[in-house]
């Protein structure tokens, strides 16, 4: 196909998510958040009770949840999970670390692999992830690679959480986010890294903006 993709892989917290929505913005392309479908397969199989070690119950949860993307009147994004407008809970750490467990089954990532690549329509895509230019968009014309120093991200996630009225504590989300990125990093299947042909932007100390026209200017040259 010659439908251009442009994939932005990294670690929590690395700002993927910002500044993937910022630049298909700009694009006016589509946005794939597929950390969304992760976090909602594991928030559906925790409404079923389903046992995290019972794989066989959470790949057909995998293929049986229904995930809708759609924008709010303020064009925020909402994520609605089996008919259920499920984006606060989707955003919190336990459905992070649900996400994680149940992404290192190798039977749930293959299920989520068509519905990530039917985002890829016209006029483009931007995909948010852990493996979009190395599994799923192995074919992308341009590759992101976000980093971020732990300590920079675990404060990200403290005053994102922080003006939610949520609370935690700076280490404990410190913990949190080494403990998700080490299983990321380490497991068999699709492991967290960048793909040969990607490029890598280290976005401590960046602003947003900074790092929207870094990726901008990759797709046009
Ligand atoms: O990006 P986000 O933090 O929402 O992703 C939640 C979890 O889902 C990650 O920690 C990772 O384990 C998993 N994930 C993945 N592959 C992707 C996106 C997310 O394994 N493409």
């Amino acid at each position: 196909t010659t439908i251009p993709v442009l994939t932005i892989d990294g670690p929590s917290g690395s700002g993927k998510g910002t500044i993937s929505r910022h630049v298909a913005q700009r694009l006016g392309w589509h946005y794939l958040d597929s950390g969304a479908l992760y976090r909602a397969v594991g928030v559906a199989a925790g409404w079923a009770d389903i046992d995290l070690d019972d794989h066989g119950a959470l790949v057909r949860c995998a293929f049986d949840t229904q995930v809708g993307f759609r924008a709010d009147p303020g064009g925020e994004l909402r994520v609605v999970v089996n008919g259920v407008d499920a984006t606060d809970e989707l955003r919190t750490e336990t459905a992070g670390a649900a996400a994680s467990a149940i992404a290192a089954i190798p039977e749930v990532r293959a299920a989520l692999k068509d519905r990530q690549r039917d985002f890829r329509q016209l006029p483009g895509l931007v995909a948010d992830g852990r493996d979009m230019g190395t599994v799923i968009f192995p074919d992308a014309a341009i590759k992101v690679f976000l980093t971020a120093s732990a300590e920079e991200r675990a404060e990200r996630r403290y005053k994102q959480l922080n003006d939610k009225g949520v609370s935690v504590t700076l280490g404990g989300l410190l913990r949190e986010i080494l403990a998700r990125d080490a299983r990321d990093a380490q497991r068999a299947v699709a492991p967290l890294r960048p793909a040969e042909d990607a490029v890598r932007i280290d976005t401590t100390g960046q602003g947003i903006e900074t790092v929207v026209e870094r990726v901008l200017a990759l797709v046009k040259p």
